[in-house]
């Protein structure tokens, strides 16, 4: 089975994919396999341009019989079984993303991403089998551990828990 771990940036996907590699669980990164599928670089928005299509036909040919994890931002565009999507309060997030020394613009437009729920909307076009969870409070090894029990239990669906338009409003005009 294979599972998307997404969420916009600085939600801490890579920090949880350590913690299940270190729990012995596979995991593929797309930021280390999407040099394979490089055709551009986008010059505005700083970013390389990957070729999705031949990616998920890499993806699909994994013949997996245990549990792999694909970590990544665009890891939901691809063909999983089902999807984490690890959500972060604008605010938190915007700390977290200022530890990485991103430029103001950048961090805006992924903490605007985030507020508006914009990989949720993309990963329910997609797919059934979505989960959610709310990072703001929790360390990576508890998320780590979360993970873990959906993969067990497979409890149905659950996501449009969480709900940022509060921060929304109050930051209506500034973003
Ligand atoms: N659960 C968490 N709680 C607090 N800070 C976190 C958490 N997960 C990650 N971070 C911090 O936030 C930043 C982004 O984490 P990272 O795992 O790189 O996110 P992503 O891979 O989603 O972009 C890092 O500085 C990391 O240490
Ligand atoms: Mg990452």
């Amino acid at each position: 089975m294979k599972i998307a771990i997404t969420g916009t940036p600085g939600t801490g996907k890579t920090s949880v994919a350590k913690e299940l590699k270190k729990d012995g669980y596979n995991v593929i990164e797309t930021a280390e396999i999407c040099k394979n599928f490089e055709i551009g670089y986008d010059y505005a928005r700083k970013s390389k341009i990957v070729d999705e299509e031949k990616m998920d036909e890499y993806i699909k040919s994994i013949d997996e019989n245990g549990i792999l994890f694909i970590e990544g931002h665009i890891s939901h565009l691809l063909s999983v079984d089902a999807v984490i999507i690890l959500r972060c309060n604008p605010e938190e997030l915007k700390k977290r993303l200022m530890k990485k020394n991103w430029e103001e613009k950048k961090i805006m437009e992924n903490v605007e991403a985030e507020a508006l729920d914009i990989i949720l909307e993309k990963a329910i076009k997609k797919h059934d089998k979505i989960w959610e969870i709310d990072t703001t409070d929790k360390d990576a090894k508890t998320i780590a551990k979360k993970i873990e029990k959906l993969i067990n239990d497979m409890p149905p669906s659950s996501y449009g828990n969480v709900d940022w338009s509060k921060w929304l409003v109050e930051n209506a005009g500034q973003i």
